[in-house]
């Protein structure tokens, strides 16, 4: 059977045989780019089985899935039924993905439908499943797909958002299914987390995003953290077997609805975020404040809006918010908490990013502290990030250079060691 030959190291199950995956496949056009996406798996040396609707073979045939994967190829239950292959396939496999997802499909499975072998497999499945949709813009954006994509997400399904770009007709916009490499790299990353499982039962309370603090009822004083890199972090936490509570100050929508598994709850100011860290810390093994807390809030809010003064300067006076963090660290819920804080430094003539870092660390006693340089153009948003991990003392713990998620699986093993490795 399979694939056997072409095991790779870096891909073996938790039992040490090969990765095994299910590919769904459902009839939209992006079904060519799946045979890449099947390509790149038995490459890495997984024992792959396509599971196309009968939809999905009048674009890419059978011969094409059972060649590539090397498997025979079935799309409803009552084929090859001696092997009951969707009890088989649903037991059988470490991750499920189905790639391209169609609005058609997401919806069965949503329902809970069983009428072919890929849905009765999905329901089957006792490993994590990943959909990618694909699909025109309106239908992504249907109030009805929306729902349920909502629907499978509440079930731990991972859906990965569509990319924005040409569709199969003139038209342009989400809907577009992102590139194979992507899809692999995300699948990669989901298994390597899911068979570590090294946080399991572990409570972390995760901030993230940025605080927002009124000046009136329109205006506030904000920064332009997305909060990807703490939606980062929770992700990473929830698939090595963490219970998160994630506090969103402003954090992007499409980041939180990725964020199947964590308790989410929002925080708008400062004062908020302080409310809801000290109650989610109170029982958490794990802290990390990823949010970007403005240091100043204005004295006064105004009830009304702010009118213009005829040319006249305004004066707006700022007291400082409270460093929620360092209140944390010292207050803790209990001695073997770790506290993680995140330092977005810029250098100056007087001292390195690091040296700041380190001097931040110490006053406010965290365990870890995550340095970053920002800049106009850095560190917000850019895809590569470089950070420096730092204890209390100031010695370096780790440093990196990468994407926000590789960075998140870095600050997460850094946490995992400096807790001993037993948590
Ligand atoms: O002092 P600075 O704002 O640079 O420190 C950043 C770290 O402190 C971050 O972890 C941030 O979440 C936290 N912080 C806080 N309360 C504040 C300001 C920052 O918890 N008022």
């Amino acid at each position: 059977m399979g694939n056997g030959n072409q095991v790779s190291s870096h891909w073996a199950s938790s039992t040490g045989g090969p990765v095994h995956v299910t590919v769904g496949v459902t009839g939209g056009i992006a079904a060519y780019k799946a045979c890449t996406l099947v390509r790149l798996l038995v490459k890495a040396g997984a024992d792959v089985t396509v599971v196309p609707t009968r939809a999905a073979l009048s674009m890419v045939g059978r011969t094409t899935w059972e060649a590539l994967s090397g498997h025979p190829v079935c799309t409803d239950t009552d084929q090859d039924a001696a092997h009951v292959n969707h009890v088989r396939l649903g037991h059988v496999s470490d991750v499920i993905v189905v790639a391209p997802t169609t609005a058609h499909t997401l919806a069965r499975i949503a329902a809970g439908m069983a009428d072919d072998l890929l849905t009765s497999t999905v329901l089957a499945a006792r490993c994590p499943v990943v959909l990618v949709p694909a699909m025109h813009t309106e239908m992504w954006l249907n109030p009805a797909t929306q729902h349920n994509v909502g629907t499978v997400r509440g079930r731990g399904i991972t859906v990965i958002e569509p990319a924005s770009g040409r569709l199969t007709g003139a038209d342009s916009g989400p809907g577009r299914m992102p590139e194979p490499e992507e899809i692999f790299s995300s699948l990669r990353s989901l298994l390597a987390d899911h068979q570590r499982n090294d946080f399991a039962g572990v409570r972390f309370a995760i901030s993230a995003g940025g605080t927002r603090e009124p000046i009136d009822p329109v205006r506030f004083i904000g920064n332009r953290s997305s909060g990807a890199f703490g939606a980062a972090i929770a992700r990473h936490a929830v698939a090595r077997g963490a219970n998160v509570t994630f506090v969103a100050a402003h954090v992007l929508p499409e980041l939180l609805r990725g964020l199947t598994g964590a308790a989410i709850v929002q925080a708008g100011t400062a004062a908020e975020l302080k409310k809801q860290m000290e109650t989610a810390a109170a029982t958490a093994d794990v802290v990390i404040m990823a949010a970007a807390v403005a240091d100043y809030r204005p004295e006064h809010v105004s009830d009304a809006k702010v009118k213009k003064r005829d040319g006249s300067p305004i004066t707006l006076t700022l007291v400082e918010n409270p460093d929620i963090l360092a209140g944390l660290a010292c207050n803790r819920s209990d001695p073997r908490q770790t506290i993680v804080g995140f330092a977005a430094e810029t250098g100056d003539a007087g001292s390195s990013v690091l040296e700041y870092g380190r001097r931040k660390a110490a006053a406010k006693q965290v365990d870890l502290m995550v340095i970053n340089e920002v800049g106009e153009d850095r560190g917000f948003g850019d895809r590569e990030t470089a950070i420096t991990i730092v204890d209390v003392s100031g010695a370096v713990r780790a440093a990196a250079t990468g994407t926000k998620d590789e960075l998140a699986e870095t600050i997460l093993d850094t946490i995992s060691a400096q807790r001993g490795g037993t948590l």
